[in-house]
């Protein structure tokens, strides 16, 4: 068999070349019918996906589960050490070997930056990052761009704003990444504490990619495509006080964006970043984006279990 895809494992959206993000947004539409029970599929009947989430979801973890029993697979797992016999002391090596002999392939959530590239090394099934700590989030981003892709038909050339907390927000790194590879215009807006990290920022002059850094959102609002929302990460602040100071920095309302030429998303949950009267306003993109992830993940599960066949 050729394969098209050929990761084996889902860790970084780096890990991906262009072609191979244009092959799951492709393949995520072919399933949006599945996604949306329109059609019903049996690709992974048979096959076990295994669910380590030391941090809580709803969206990563809830998405994953529809998406593998949408193509006709199941999934085993838990949510929080306190479930599992890690809070007996068992080590992350240990237990990832037991998710190896029950299931076909392993979605991982850890606080620790590397935890899924380190279980790669354990295990012999594919493994996917859901997030580790302020690292990465590359399913995220792969449907953060397919809904960027069905809205607009393209990617390349837009304006797309950053918001929010740029240091511990893993989402918004695996996207400017990829979003780089798409010649996206970006723009960085957060408060001086919570800027872009150096070793990103690093990777996409080293690929000529253009981006803009402001602390303020009247500085791009009335050129921007997209506004990408992101919500301050409490619990990746070393010290409370800190956290309390930059709260509540940026709040996207009706009034700030209406008669402007834009979408909103947000990875979500979202605290108080965009305020309730943006929900019903063709503005509101961040619930169609939470359900992209299920055509999304499909595509991912799909072509990376297969590979294993
Ligand atoms: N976007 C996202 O990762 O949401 P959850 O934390 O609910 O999975």
């Amino acid at each position: 068999m050729i394969k098209i895809f050929n990761l084996n494992d889902v860790i970084s959206i780096k890990d991906f070349q262009k072609k191979d993000i244009e092959f799951i947004l492709k393949e995520a539409e072919n399933l949006e019918k599945v996604a949306r029970s329109e059609e019903t599929s049996e690709e992974l009947a048979g096959k076990i996906l295994g669910m380590m989430f030391f941090e809580p979801s709803t969206r990563t973890k809830l998405s994953f589960e529809t998406a593998m029993k949408r193509l006709g697979g199941d999934c085993v797992g838990f949510v929080g050490s306190s479930v599992s016999s890690v809070s007996k002391g068992e080590t992350l090596a240990d237990t990832s070997k037991m998710f190896e002999s029950y299931s076909d392939a392993i979605v991982i959530r850890h606080s620790l930056e590397g935890t899924a590239k380190f279980i790669t090394d354990v295990v012999d099934v594919p493994v996917i990052n859901a997030g580790d700590g302020a690292g990465q989030h590359p399913t995220q981003t792969l449907l953060d761009l397919y809904t960027i892709q069905r809205n607009f038909d393209k990617i390349k050339g837009l304006n797309v704003a950053l918001i929010g907390d740029l240091k511990y927000g893993r989402t918004v790194h695996s996207l400017a990444q990829a979003l780089g590879m798409f010649d996206a215009q970006m723009s960085f807006v957060s408060p001086n504490e919570l800027k872009m990290p150096k070793e990103i920022l690093h990777d996409l002059k080293k690929d000529n990619v253009k981006f803009y850094e402001t602390n303020k959102i009247k500085d791009i609002i009335d050129e921007v495509d997209v506004l990408y929302v992101t919500r301050i990460q409490k619990e990746r602040f070393p010290d409370e006080e800190e956290y309390k100071k930059i709260k509540g920095a940026y709040l996207i309302d009706h009034d700030l964006i209406k008669g402007k030429d834009l979408i909103v998303m947000h990875p979500l949950p979202r605290i108080d970043e965009i305020a309730n009267d943006v929900d019903n306003t063709k503005y509101n993109k961040y619930f169609k984006q939470a359900f992209y992830g299920v055509p999304v993940r499909m595509a991912i599960l799909k072509n990376i279990i297969r590979n294993k066949i």
